[in-house]
């Protein structure tokens, strides 16, 4: 098998700023609160006029860029989102005629805030196989279109933004060394949009009962998440034969402080060996890890050899991690 590896990254966030204080005047809530239970303390939000793809598109080229390759040279166009520009043609479709990636094949894929990582193990496999050479993954979302901000159980939680990766094959001894996902779906009423789709298809009653926005039981949510980003960077690490300690630098999905905390904790990793950015963006679901992943290459807190760790958890519910070496 081709050794496989991530050769170029790219983040993009929209320019509007939706602070703590914003939300103060909107929901009955506060900054102290928000702070404390969540880590977050603003999220970018896409204007009217922006839809996923057009964040995509943005983060997408930085990452070609990066990788040095043009976008007539990609075979494999892969966006996981929940929150697509409409249900077909797939936002990967979309993307692929605004960058002109003739040749790429291109679909979405749907794991909620896991879709990131599922999205590398696929295009990984392809270009293991031989199958393509090179693959763009992207994780894009505008949950401010789909969140109530009369809702302060969730709408304190949610940002817009899109995170590229282009993949490709890399030097023996680099790139993935293991996946490890997973799905329990008699989970998926936990976090849901129920309405759109061929259950309850769009309709004034679906409006009416709010059923095209976030749906989220929160608490138990939080419990599975505790548990789950923990085991599944472990279950990876095993996969991998690699240990805790070697660790250089873990990107977790940026949900909640707390929830970074716990698979800290278990893992037995300082804060400095993990990327934390929610502060600034909050929870952009499929867009999280890849966008914490470029800053994370900006910063330069990722060198060639490194370590290092992506794990997420999401609606389905789903989970996934992943060991790589830079
Ligand atoms: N401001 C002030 N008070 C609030 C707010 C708010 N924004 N939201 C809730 N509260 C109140 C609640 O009403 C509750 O009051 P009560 O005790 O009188 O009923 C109290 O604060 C405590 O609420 P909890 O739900 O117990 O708060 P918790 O500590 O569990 O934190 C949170 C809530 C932040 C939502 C947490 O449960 C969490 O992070 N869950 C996981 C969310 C997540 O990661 N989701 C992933 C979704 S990603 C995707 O797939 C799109």
């Amino acid at each position: 098998l081709t050794p496989v590896g991530i050769i170029g990254t790219g983040k993009y966030v929209p320019e509007r700023v939706l602070t703590n204080q914003d939300l103060e005047k909107m929901v009955d809530t506060n900054d102290e609160w928000i702070s404390t239970r969540t880590g977050i303390k603003e999220r970018r939000l896409a204007s009217e006029h922006e839809a996923s793809s057009d964040l995509a598109f943005q983060a997408a080229q930085v990452a070609l860029e990066q990788a040095g390759i043009t976008a007539e040279q990609l075979d494999l166009i892969l966006v996981a989102s929940i929150t697509p520009d409409m249900a077909f043609p797939s936002t990967a479709c979309i993307l692929q005629d605004r960058l002109g990636a003739k040749k790429a094949a291109a679909f979405d894929l749907s794991a909620a805030c896991s879709g990131f990582i599922y999205g590398l193990a696929n295009a990984s496999n392809f270009i293991a196989m031989g199958t393509y050479k090179y693959a763009l993954v992207v994780g894009a979302e505008c949950l401010s279109k789909i969140t109530d901000y009369t809702d302060r159980n969730t709408c304190i939680l949610f940002g817009d933004g899109a995170g590229a990766a282009v993949l490709g094959p890399v030097a023996e001894g680099r790139g993935f060394r293991s996946f490890e996902l997973g799905a329990d779906g008699s989970g998926g009423e936990l976090l849901k949009i129920a309405g759109g789709g061929s259950r309850c298809p769009a309709s004034p009653a679906s409006l009416e009962q709010k059923q095209h926005y976030i749906y989220m039981a929160g608490k138990e949510v939080f419990k599975f998440a505790v548990k789950i980003m923990g085991s599944a960077a472990e279950e990876a690490l095993n996969k991998a034969g690699i240990s805790k300690s070697e660790i250089d630098l873990l990107v977790p999905h940026q949900a909640n402080i707390r929830i970074i905390q716990a698979a800290l904790n278990r893992l037995e990793l300082p804060e400095d060996k993990c990327m934390i950015n929610l502060q600034k963006y909050g929870n952009v679901s499929a867009a999280s890890i890849p966008i914490a992943l470029a800053e994370a290459v900006e910063e330069g807190r990722v060198k060639e050899g490194d370590c290092i760790v992506l794990v997420g958890f999401g609606g389905g519910l789903t989970w996934g991690a992943s060991v790589l070496i830079w």
